[in-house]
């Protein structure tokens, strides 16, 4: 059998091309899509061929990227968001001063955070500062999570 020459091979993919261009078609040639009503309010409900559709709104848990705005949000931002969300810290029952220092000292030491020693006391008075902190009752202590231990034992923020 003969092996067909570069040039042959060349002119039948050319060709193979040109073919698959031609079945795909030009862009307008295609529908345009089926524009959207913008202006009235989506029903709450679509049914066809016995299905309902229906529309809900759910509320999901605080998941912001960044610590709200504060004295040393920057320094936290800089340094605790590298890893998980905000949430983590923010969903934490009230702490003091020594148990957030146990967790940022738990964050590097164990977690290895690269987070540089003279940026520590800034984060843990970000932390005893913010809202959620502050507010009496806002900051929601996770499912099963103990309030913290008033006096003995304050060195455990393991959590
Ligand atoms: C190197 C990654 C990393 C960085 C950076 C980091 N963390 Fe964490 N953090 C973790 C891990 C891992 C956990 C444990 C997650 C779990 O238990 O599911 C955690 C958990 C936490 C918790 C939950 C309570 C606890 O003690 O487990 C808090 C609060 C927290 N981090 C705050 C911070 C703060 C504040 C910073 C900035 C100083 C920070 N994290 C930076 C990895 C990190």
């Amino acid at each position: 059998m003969k092996v067909p020459s570069l040039g042959t091979l060349a002119f039948a993919g050319v060709g193979l091309f040109a073919v698959i261009l031609i079945a795909i078609g030009a862009p307008h040639d295609r529908p345009p899509p089926v524009a959207t009503a913008t202006s009235s309010p989506s029903p709450s409900s679509v049914t066809a061929r016995g299905f309902t559709l229906t529309s809900t709104s759910v509320d999901l848990p605080i998941d912001e990227q960044q610590y709200p705005d504060g004295p040393h949000a920057d320094v936290i931002n800089a340094n605790c968001t590298s890893c998980h969300s905000p949430s983590m810290a923010m969903t934490q029952p009230k702490l003091t001063a020594d148990q957030w220092m146990a967790t940022v000292t738990k964050m590097r030491d164990v977690y290895h955070a690269p987070v540089a020693a003279k940026d520590v006391d800034a984060i843990v008075e970000y932390l005893l500062a913010m809202p959620t902190q502050k507010a009496d009752g806002a900051g929601q202590p996770a499912p099963g999570s103990k309030s913290p231990p008033k006096s003995s034992a304050a060195s455990d923020a393991s959590g």
